[in-house]
């Protein structure tokens, strides 16, 4: 499990179906399998779950944050950023999403050997520190998107029968240490900044530092410190993976590419993509959703049994874990036809309406799915259909490009490619 959780799942639904147990040490822990489990699981149930061992293993980073805070403290936090992630809202965001991409785009020449994945990650830093802290982190983009890798690499425990805990000064713990201050840093001189200047500039942290609680107390810079973590963790990398896989995809699939191509000249006809454009874009959509069927960067989900529970009539007990993985699910041929094959145009015929709702799940599901997926989309519109106008990429030969199963799925090794420039 630990070396190759994709297949340790996949063969695990192979061999034992819908549900199966594990046991890590005196850990037990269900994997199911079918669409209505996971819904009972994630929504008809979800007051008796909390977050999975892993992430709640990692709270020295995410602290007290959307992702891993839970119960009321967790309900005002997502109450209180909801709106800034509403599409009105990030409407405003999508003309920065191009710039950015513009202004990368501009530094690149044909021929040129190039890593995407650290491309992607790179803007999609940059594009997040702008839209949701209106700070600039050029400067600190190498820096922070370095720790932040760091950080999730070690969080990524995943299979440890042991979490040793963070005093314990083993190489590992040393490591997280020193990133989190790194990052922190970073952070702590973002917020001072803005209470500095007192500015509202309708971002996430202007609304996270104007809310209140009844009492008229404000938030802490610790509790600040938190969302903002969170914030920048939860919404680079995974944006950034599925921009990556995206293009790994399309270089393999020039059919596919060539209708990318076509549709972006006909709808865009050379100029930027604003936010009314996207909706015309039809045949990208269909590609996001189809890249992040195969390739979804939230690749498998935990919680944490708080409550008795019975899953298809097996006693779940408080402190089991049950687990799923999106990685395995969308390759379900119960779902989905010539599952491992990659079609953008299986979308084209309402398939996301006859499926159960729990077949394609890649933003989670109930009152804890993903708070960035309408940012998250727009962004990876934005940014396909600003480069895909003015460049394709051409696998480099012999670089081999394998999927890691991290707390996200990204591409090991990165992806190199070279780039050439359209038309
Ligand atoms: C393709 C991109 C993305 C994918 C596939 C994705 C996927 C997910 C998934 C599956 C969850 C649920 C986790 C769980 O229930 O255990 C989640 C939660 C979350 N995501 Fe995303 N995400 C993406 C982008 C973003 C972006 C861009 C942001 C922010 C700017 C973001 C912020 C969050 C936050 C804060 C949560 C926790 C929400 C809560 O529990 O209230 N995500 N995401």
């Amino acid at each position: 499990m630990q070396q190759n959780p994709l297949d340790y799942f996949t063969e695990m639904a192979r061999k034992y179906g819908d549900v199966s147990g594990m046991r890590i040490g005196n850990f037990r822990s269900f994997f199911i399998n079918h669409p209505d489990l996971i819904e009972a699981v994630l929504v008809n149930h979800a007051r008796k779950y909390h977050k999975g061992r892993i992430l709640q293993a990692n709270k020295y980073l995410f602290g007290e944050g959307l992702l891993t805070s839970e119960g009321d403290f967790w309900l005002r936090q997502r109450r209180l950023s909801q709106p800034a992630f509403h599409r009105t809202r990030i409407s405003a965001y999508a003309a920065t999403m191009a710039e950015y991409t513009e202004q990368m785009v501009a530094t690149w020449r044909n021929s040129e050997v190039r890593d995407i994945h650290e491309e992607m990650m790179q803007l999609a830093l940059r594009i997040v520190g702008k839209t949701l802290f209106d700070a600039d982190v050029t400067k600190d983009a190498k820096e922070v998107g370095e720790t932040l890798d760091l950080l999730l690499d070690i969080a990524a425990n995943f299979g440890r029968t042991v979490l040793v805990p963070l005093w314990v000064p083993t190489p590992r713990n040393i490591r997280a240490k020193l990133g989190v201050r790194r990052l922190e840093k970073v952070i702590y001189r973002i917020i001072a900044n803005r209470r500095a200047c007192g500015g509202n500039s309708g971002d996430l942290l202007s609304l996270l530092l104007q809310a209140q609680d009844d009492d008229g107390s404000h938030m802490s810079d610790r509790q600040l410190r938190d969302e903002t973590i969170t914030l920048f963790l939860a919404g680079h990398e995974t944006t950034a993976n599925t921009l990556s896989w995206t293009w790994w995809l399309l270089a393999q699939n020039p059919a596919v590419e060539k209708k990318f191509h076509e549709e972006l000249d006909g709808v865009l006809g050379g100029s930027v993509p604003t936010l009314e454009d996207l909706p015309k874009l039809t045949y990208l959509n269909h590609l996001l959703t189809e890249s992040l069927r195969l390739y979804p960067t939230a690749w498998g989900m935990a919680r944490l049994a708080v409550e008795e529970h019975e899953i298809a009539g097996y006693p779940v007990h408080v402190g089991n874990g049950v687990a799923f993985a999106q990685w395995v699910i969308h390759r379900d041929a119960r779902w989905f036809d010539a599952p491992l094959e990659f079609r953008p145009e299986r979308w084209e015929t309402g398939l996301a309406k006859q499926l159960p709702r729990f077949a394609y799940f890649p933003f989670g599901g109930g009152p804890r799915r993903c708070i960035g997926n309408t940012f998250a989309l727009m962004e990876a519109s934005v940014v396909l259909a600003t480069i895909g106008q003015k460049f394709r990429f051409a696998l480099v030969p012999g670089h081999r490009v394998t999927p890691l199963a991290s707390i996200t799925l990204r591409p090991k090794n990165g992806i190199l490619v070279t780039l050439e420039t359209r038309g």
